[in-house]
């Protein structure tokens, strides 16, 4: 399996140093398919990344327990695969596993892959960006062994990607912050090519008015682009909630901020991250119920998002 180049966009406030690189044009073949990545060394605990950065290992963490289900949540090896050999001490973090991150990450991720899966279907050689990638494992959840991948995170956190999933050949990726207009000009595609952008667990980390340019980016750039993101309600987003989440482990999550309606405020096709299993029996049954009722979804639960970035405009 080859590895790609990394693009890194110089120059700015939250980009680094060039480290060379050019897109594949869409005229280039595209290299074979490729297995599962080669098990690099495991890397020393990344402590010094910023808590936004951290919060992909928090993903990370609760998408492996998922996957170790029986039966699994989500059929994630390759997730199993980097939790094991790296043996960062994520227990310590994050706290254990629970129940209902681990089922929403795993819900979020199937939707991930399902439209993904669904843009693939009819557009098998175009390009996937992932913005906000950080250590997700999707590519080769999804890989039908001709996609061309594009991963947008910040630089720290790439590089920490680049160090224990090396990317094969139809993978590159760019690093600088997913509001910072220069990644749309690395895709390797052109403004009529379909494109899927995908911003996986990255939305509430900007505030409203990055979210809104991030949606009007996409827009101005991919004429026949999808872009899919999610966002958390506003009571959580306000609320010291999320404490919870990371109970027992020693990390903070960093604020949250931007909502569905405040990233993008007008009708787009939106599906509620749900339903929760919450466990069985009677004193959960009332929850089960409620979420049947699409203001209770609107309201109280998170959201995916899918959004023809035309309509963005
Ligand atoms: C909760 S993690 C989600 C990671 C991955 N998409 C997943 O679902 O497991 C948030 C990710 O967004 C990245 N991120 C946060 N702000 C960003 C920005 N302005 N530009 C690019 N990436 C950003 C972080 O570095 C981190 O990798």
């Amino acid at each position: 399996m080859g590895t790609s180049e990394d693009d890194r966009v110089s120059g700015g406030d939250r980009v680094s140093g060039e480290a060379g690189g050019r897109p594949e044009g869409r005229g280039a073949p595209a290299p074979p398919p490729v297995g599962p990545p080669v098990h690099p060394p495991p890397v020393d605990p990344p402590v010094d990344l910023p808590p936004v950065a951290l919060t992909s290992l928090w993903t990370l963490h609760h998408r492996a327990s998922a996957a170790r289900r029986k039966p699994p949540l989500l059929d994630d090896p390759v997730a199993v695969e980097l939790v094991d050999r790296c043996a960062w001490p994520l227990e310590t973090w994050f706290g254990r596993p629970r129940s209902l991150p681990e089922q929403y990450l795993a819900r979020r991720a199937r939707l991930y892959d399902a439209a993904t899966a669904e843009f693939l279907r009819a557009h098998p050689e175009e390009t996937v960006i992932a913005l906000g990638e950080g250590l997700e494992t999707q590519f080769w959840r999804v890989d039908n062994g001709t996609v061309r991948w594009l991963s947008v995170d910040l630089p720290d956190m790439l590089a920490l990607r680049r160090a224990v999933l090396p990317h094969g050949g139809r993978q590159r990726a760019v690093g600088c912050s997913a509001t910072d207009p220069r990644w749309a000009e690395r895709t390797g595609t052109d403004i009529d090519t379909p494109v899927l952008i995908s911003a996986q667990g990255l939305f509430m980390y900007l505030t409203p008015a990055e979210a809104a340019a991030l949606v009007r980016l996409c827009a101005g750039r991919f004429r026949r682009g999808v872009l899919l993101f999610d966002t958390l309600p506003g009571w959580v987003v306000r609320c010291p909630v999320r404490r919870f989440l990371t109970w027992g482990g020693t990390f903070r999550f960093p604020p949250l901020h931007a909502t569905r309606r405040s990233a993008c405020p007008g009708r787009v096709a939106e599906r509620p991250i749900g339903p929760y299993t919450l466990g069985t029996g009677a004193a959960v049954r009332p929850l089960h119920l409620a979420q049947r009722w699409r203001w209770v979804r609107t309201v109280f639960m998170p959201a995916f998002v899918r959004l023809d970035v035309s309509d963005g405009r």
